[in-house]
């Protein structure tokens, strides 16, 4: 089943007196416990495509579905939401708050996306996504005791701590050597068929791609396979 559909997306970016469009009608549809890749050149529209498809940036013109319901006309509170409730984020760098613990880390954003529910609870979904990421035994450390690869496996823990239906990853292993980034990019794929999200991931790297189940290629603001 399509978790977010993407229709003739458009975007212009102002340059002073001219107007640079970046995203040249694209369509691209993410699908349940399947990981999406988007590769091309630098400059070629990948993180603006990425950050309309989750609602961090308006389009121009076309549609972005999520539920049949096109959030390119929501208010931005209305897309904030969807977006704290449904979505999951990876980045480059990690961006683990620096004094936080790893459970706290995860605990606030279950707040943030309004998952506060009993305590008992809150704990054991905690301890499920840090088991299912392999880091329990690391729930009480800071960032600053733990590995690139750790750190990233903790982004990938609180991206999921919510149960989003959509996780998107803007190039989540450019700061890892490649035994880290492999490690990284199965970690998102089996989190992506467990959890049964649509995952939509920014690669570089072309090794990545045995870790996806489709690829799309963008070159000058456009689909080319
Ligand atoms: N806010 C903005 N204002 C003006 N131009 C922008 C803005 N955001 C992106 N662009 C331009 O849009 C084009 C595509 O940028 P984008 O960041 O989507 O590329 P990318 O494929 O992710 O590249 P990279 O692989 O280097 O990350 C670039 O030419 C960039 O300069
Ligand atoms: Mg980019």
């Amino acid at each position: 089943m399509s978790r977010l559909q993407l229709e003739q997306v458009r975007k212009s970016f102002k340059n002073g007196d001219t107007e640079e469009e970046v995203l040249k009608g694209v369509d691209v549809t993410l699908e349940e416990g399947e990981v999406t890749a988007l590769i091309g050149a630098s400059g070629s529209g990948k993180s603006t495509l990425l950050t309309i498809a989750a609602g961090l940036q308006r389009l121009s013109e076309g549609r972005v579905l999520f539920n049949n319901q096109n959030l390119a006309e929501w208010k931005a509170e209305q897309v904030r939401k969807i977006r704290a409730q449904h979505f999951g984020f990876v980045f480059q760098s990690s961006h683990l708050v620096p004094f936080l613990t790893v459970e706290e880390q995860l605990s606030i954003m279950m707040d943030i996306a309004d998952r506060r529910g009993i305590k008992q609870e809150k704990q054991k979904q905690i301890k499920k996504i840090l088991d299912e990421v392999g880091m329990s035994h690391r729930r009480t450390a800071y960032p600053s005791s733990l590995s690139g690869g750790e750190k990233q496996r903790v982004a990938v823990a609180r991206a999921i701590i919510h149960e989003p239906s959509i996780l998107f990853a803007d190039e989540p292993t450019a700061s890892l050597d490649s035994n880290r980034s492999r490690e990284t990019m199965a970690l998102i794929q089996q989190v992506t068929k467990t959890q049964n999200m649509a995952t939509l991931i920014v690669t570089h790297d072309e090794q990545m791609l045995n870790y996806t189940d489709r690829i799309v290629k963008m070159s000058d603001g456009k689909i080319v396979s």
